[in-house]
């Protein structure tokens, strides 16, 4: 087995690729003055199963190409089969019509990946659990939530006093599912509206008791209004601490100091997506997926 990586997040591919006991395999990808880009696999890949390791988080157009271009090498190295991993799938979000007039973005996605020749999709914490069904190639979604479970244990959060939180109506399946392998902690969620032309979230009030301690489980923050939001109507409401976990820092425009300055104290991120120094911000802590990635792989 031979693994590669696109340029997006090079340190959890080398983390998988250690995980897996093997050195990340050679390939060039070299920019051309007006930006196009040329993809070369430099090791040989002959009848090996490879894997490739990609996100496609931002620059998504950009780091899609640069997949796109990985597979049609490897395919025309004669690699036997081809996984990728895109820990964070970029354009999930546009996944259907929200209004008359849109593409679904996604979709084309999916068709693209299928027509360069993915065999199989490794995918983390996916928008919505319908997005498999796009496919019509093997995907493993897998899922940060067992880590979440982990930290809250070991912070010994899953006390009487903690009540786990969905920001949205679209968050209650993996909030009931962490509230399960928290021996059914008790779980809320907040009325969240987005304002599809401008982007502003507002939240209606919280029906439900709020506990002292409120930790909030979202699949992305992007620019972080959601969580911002949903900490202040969590305070209004008589939570003390507010403590956050996201699987995929998407972490959009000014969204690191929003959080820092937000009404919460601590949020837990996955490196399904790369954060550059200049996005890391004192409240913030990463957990890795590598392990989580790794095994899926040595067991297939
Ligand atoms: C929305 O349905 C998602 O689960 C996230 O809550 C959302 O994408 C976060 O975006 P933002 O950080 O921009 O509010």
């Amino acid at each position: 087995m031979k693994i590669f990586s696109g340029t997006s997040n090079k340190p959890l591919a080398l983390a998988i690729a250690d995980k897996l006991d093997l050195k990340l395999s050679e390939l060039e990808v070299f920019v051309f003055p007006d930006g196009e880009k040329r993809v070369r696999i430099i090791d040989k890949v002959l009848d090996e199963d490879v894997i490739v390791v990609q996100s496609t988080s931002n620059p998504a157009d950009e780091n899609y190409m640069q997949l796109f271009f990985i597979v049609d090498a490897l395919k025309r190295s004669g690699a036997k089969s081809i996984s990728v991993v895109i820990p964070y799938l970029g354009y999930q979000r546009q996944d259907h019509v929200f209004r008359d007039g849109e593409a679904v973005s996604l979709q084309v996605i999916v068709e693209t990946l299928e027509a360069v020749g993915v065999d199989k999709i490794i995918a983390l914490d996916l928008h919505s659990i319908k997005i498999p069904e796009l496919f019509h190639l093997p995907i493993e979604h897998l899922s940060a939530i067992s880590l979440f479970a982990k930290k809250i244990k070991e912070n010994k959060w899953n006390d009487k006093n903690t009540v786990l939180v969905s920001p949205d109506m679209g968050g209650i399946r993996r909030i009931k599912l962490l509230s399960e392998e928290l021996g059914n902690m008790p779980f809320i969620s907040i009325e969240k509206n987005r304002d599809l032309t401008t982007g502003e979230v507002t939240v209606g009030d919280i029906n439900e008791k709020v506990l002292p301690r409120a930790i909030v489980v979202d699949d992305m923050i992007s620019s972080g209004k959601t969580i911002a939001v949903a900490a202040n109507v969590l305070k209004k409401n008589g939570a003390e601490e507010v403590i956050v976990f996201a699987t995929h820092p998407v972490f959009s425009i000014d969204a690191p100091k929003i959080l820092q300055e937000g009404k919460l104290e601590k949020v837990y991120v996955t490196d399904t997506v790369f954060i550059s120094k200049e996005k890391r911000f004192p409240k913030l802590e990463i957990l890795s997926v590598s392990e989580m990635i790794a095994e899926n792989i040595k067991s297939a």
